[in-house]
């Protein structure tokens, strides 16, 4: 099975986090109370973000593990993707990026330690943005398990965390990683989001294995409504402290 994000990827379909275009344009507003210098994105995908920051003129780096993706990135972008996880962030310059970017990555990670690594790769005062699904409080471990290996059986993607961490469990992981929560918006349901599509119908006659796989991702995705019921979407922006507490 070719997982969803991969073959949307393949599609030309980005924004494959919660809010979707709307939610980058309001952690790019953020980003201007930020310091100037480099941003490293995680996870980018196919790098509808990157284009928008390089379009602002800022110098971008990113880290991407899958092969695939950091080779669709690179053809959208221009930009060659480290081979790396979040995880091995520490291999990274300690304090070069003004800001970290990371939509629909960090719930897949070793939280703590990746939100540890990212204050690391910051500069003092520099911040990490991010768009996230999260568990609701109260969702328990075994409902989140389930809700998880559901969601991978059928679209090779987990829903969130693999702990049954909530809003106030990754507010504790920021401020014990050295990182102060300066913005902090819940989407609320109705909130436009979903990929943005990109060159119509061209994806699907480049790539028919991958419209093909599309189709059947969205046959599963029925009847899957109530597991979507369990997450609640976050975007933030979180500065590292210019020394610990
Ligand atoms: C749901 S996609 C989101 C892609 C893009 N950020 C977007 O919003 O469209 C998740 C992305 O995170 C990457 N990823 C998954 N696990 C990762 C990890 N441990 N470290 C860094 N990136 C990871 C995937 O390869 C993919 O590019």
């Amino acid at each position: 099975m070719i997982p969803w994000h991969v073959a949307a990827a393949r599609l030309g379909q980005g924004d494959l986090h919660p809010g979707g275009a709307e939610a980058t344009s309001t952690l790019l507003g953020w980003l201007q109370e930020l310091p100037e210098g480099p941003v490293l994105e995680i996870g980018p995908g196919l790098g509808l973000s990157t284009l928008r920051l390089l379009e602002r003129g800022r110098a971008v780096e990113a880290i991407e593990p899958n092969s695939e993706l950091a080779r669709l990135y690179r053809q959208r972008t221009g930009v060659q993707a480290r081979p790396l996880r979040a995880e091995e962030l520490g291999l990274m310059h300690e304090g070069r990026y003004a800001a970290v970017l990371a939509e629909s990555v960090l719930y897949g990670t070793d939280l703590p330690l990746v939100l540890r690594a990212i204050a690391g790769a910051l500069q003092p005062g520099g911040g990490l943005l991010f768009s996230e699904a999260v568990w609701c409080e109260g969702t328990s471990a075994a409902e989140a398990g389930r809700l998880n290996t559901e969601s991978d059986r059928r679209f090779g993607i987990p829903m969130a965390s693999a702990e049954p961490w909530g809003w106030g469990d990754w507010r504790r992981m920021i401020g014990e990683a050295g990182l102060e929560l300066v913005r902090e918006e819940r989407l609320g349901e109705g909130s436009p989001g979903g990929p943005t599509r990109e060159g119509g119908w061209a994806g699907a006659v480049r790539d028919p294995a991958a419209a093909l796989g599309m189709a059947r991702l969205r046959w599963r995705q029925r009847g899957f409504e109530r597991g979507e019921a369990r997450v609640e979407s976050w975007i933030g922006m979180a500065r590292r402290r210019s020394r610990p507490e």
